[in-house]
């Protein structure tokens, strides 16, 4: 590593700062149109640098100062050689003067910087330029104190300000200023750029690790030579994925890729071996769902038709559509958010994972197969398969059971039902994750007055445990005395026996939908390859499914 010898304590993102337009990655419109107003010796008396960290605006600034004061300008390409540029470039100019505005943001600093020396004529250089970073940290009086000056500069002084927060910047400022957006740098050129860096130092790094860096740095620049050099420190031979995700905590892509499957697929199991995984491998709960988050974005983009996912992650869940995603995504959105505010990560993650997998994020899908089976019955419950089923004898339906057996143990709803559904209600306003596993749960009274809440998954029912306390409170003030809870694990009581075409009928008040309009097929119908949509509706809503036909004619 010759380059590390020779300057052992020089940062890499210092090092390769870059010093002219030519260099400068990612900028293009910024580059050229800067370039351009410099060839026609056209400079503006001030300019806004807006856009995000790391993406090079300071950077931008120090050029846009050499090409104005450059012995051979003002030019789009400074010499790099003259006095004034390699004084801007060391930052010891005098005629350039940079002002941190994160540590200068009072009225008198900015009179003492640039008011009072706003006159005065440049020291050597053809402009005196003030560069102002992090511009929207100035108080309101310092940008009051500035603005006449901005306003009307004397010919000689030119303003850069340079922020990542435009809309700090009070808009009498701005709209005196010519205004340039940095953009964040997309992975390609920045995995290209630190490519570059590498052969030039001798850094041997895997393309794939470079890759991954480069979406690390999410569009700054200075975060990616930053990671690289701390690739470079570790030392110790190739840097590859695998020494890349275990430095800085980054999830293996196949754990990523297991976890996403189980959500896209519901497969509460494979979730739970995932996360196991997660813990035993020490991979940080919040860099685990961010990451997650990036690979459904995008697949989820990619469904949009605005963007290519990483074949992978589109490769393993080519069921899932833009709605469920952007469902998914907005859940991981939402146990981030609950990680950074609570004080478990561990049981934000589990949440947030858990309840996403327990929500129905297929809601589309559901709503198609509702459709669909809507459309056959209005028209007249004639499908051309069912009515190819001969009609069964009046005394049918009757005789079919007709009553649910499991009905009997669907709890009647009481009281305590509606004081278990404010408490649910209550529990989401502050916690939704939770909330949303009440919602899934059964909960049962008992003879001591108790309530029994049944949790289907274990992950959830130690969640509930662990707010067991919150829970007992919002039970006693919904309920109105002191409930005790039984939190028990068990498969939630299996939904009644639904009778789903009957259900979408209003019952006469007589009973049995009127016989002479309606006839139950069921029987007939069975075997028939048409009650496979039957057979798929009721593993969708968990019931069972009786087939009624309308008589056709005179019947
Ligand atoms: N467009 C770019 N091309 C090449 N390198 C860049 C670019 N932007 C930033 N860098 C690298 O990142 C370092 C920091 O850049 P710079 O100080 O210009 O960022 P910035 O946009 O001013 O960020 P901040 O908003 O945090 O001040 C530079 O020294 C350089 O190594
Ligand atoms: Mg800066
Ligand atoms: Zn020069």
């Amino acid at each position: 590593m010759s380059g590390q010898e020779s300057a052992p304590h020089q940062a890499l993102a210092r090092k390769y700062r870059p010093q002219d337009f030519e260099t400068l990655i990612g900028q293009p419109a910024v580059a050229r149109t800067l370039a351009n107003a410099l060839s026609a010796k056209r400079p503006h008396h001030a300019y806004l640098f807006t856009g995000p960290r790391g993406c090079g605006k300071t950077t931008t600034a120090r050029i846009l100062a050499k090409a104005l004061n450059c012995a051979k300008g003002p030019t789009p390409r400074p010499c790099g050689e003259c006095a004034p540029c390699r004084e801007i470039a060391a930052s010891s100019c005098l005629d350039v003067l940079e002002m941190d505005a994160a540590s200068n943001t009072g009225v008198d600093d900015v009179r003492q910087v640039i008011v009072e020396t706003v006159a005065l004529a440049p020291a050597r250089d053809r402009y005196k330029v003030f560069i102002i970073d992090e511009a929207h940290m100035l108080s309101n009086s310092a940008f009051n104190a500035l603005l006449k000056t901005v306003e009307e500069p004397p010919p000689h002084v030119i303003f850069i300000l340079a922020t990542t927060e435009a809309h700090k910047v009070p808009a009498t400022i701005a709209s005196r200023c010519q205004r340039f957006r940095f953009r964040p740098v997309s992975p390609e050129p920045l995995a290209e750029h630190l490519a570059g860096i590498a052969k030039k130092e001798n850094i041997a790094v895997d393309a794939a690790a470079l890759d991954l860096l480069a979406r690390a740095a999410e569009g700054s620049l200075r975060d990616a030579v930053g990671l690289l050099d701390q690739c470079r420190s570790a030392g110790e031979g190739r840097v590859t994925v695998e020494s890349v995700r275990e430095m800085f905590g980054f999830t293996a892509a196949d754990l990523l890729l297991a976890a996403a499957r189980a959500l896209t697929q519901r497969d509460a199991k494979a979730l739970a071996a995932a996360l196991k995984t997660v813990y035993e491998e020490g991979v940080e709960p919040a860099q685990f769902l961010k990451d997650l988050r990036a690979g459904f974005e995008g697949v989820y983009l990619e469904k949009l038709g605005a963007g290519k996912a990483d074949p992978q992650w589109s490769k393993a869940m080519p069921e899932a559509t833009a709605e469920a995603l952007g469902f998914l995504l907005r859940r991981l959105n939402r146990a981030l958010e609950e990680l950074r505010l609570g004080d478990s990560p561990r049981l934000a993650l589990e949440l947030g994972l858990f309840s996403a997998l327990e929500a129905a994020h297929d809601l589309g899908a559901w709503v198609a197969r509702l459709e669909a089976l809507e459309r056959r019955l209005s028209a007249g419950g004639g499908g051309p398969a069912l009515a190819a089923a001969p009609l069964p004898a009046p005394a049918a339906r009757a005789a079919a059971p007709a009553a649910a057996p499991e009905s009997a143990s669907v709890p009647v709803a009481d009281g305590d039902d509606a004081a278990w559904a404010r408490v649910i209600d209550a529990i989401s306003a502050s916690k939704m994750a939770l909330g949303a596993i009440l919602r899934g749960c059964s909960r049962r009274s008992l003879p001591d007055g108790g309530w029994s809440i049944r949790f289907s998954r274990r992950f959830d029912l130690d969640g509930a445990e662990r707010a067991r306390g919150l829970l007992e409170a919002e039970a006693a003030a919904a309920a109105g005395r002191p409930i005790k809870l039984e939190l028990t694990l068990g498969e939630p009581a299996a939904p009644a026996a639904v009778d789903i075409v009957d259900a979408a009928i209003p019952e006469t008040p007589g009973g049995a939908p009127d016989g002479a309009r309606w006839k139950d097929v069921t029987e007939g119908a069975s075997g028939a390859p048409e009650t496979s949509a039957l057979k798929k509706a009721e593993s969708v809503f968990g019931g069972k499914s009786r087939i009624i036909k309308k008589p056709s004619g005179g019947a």
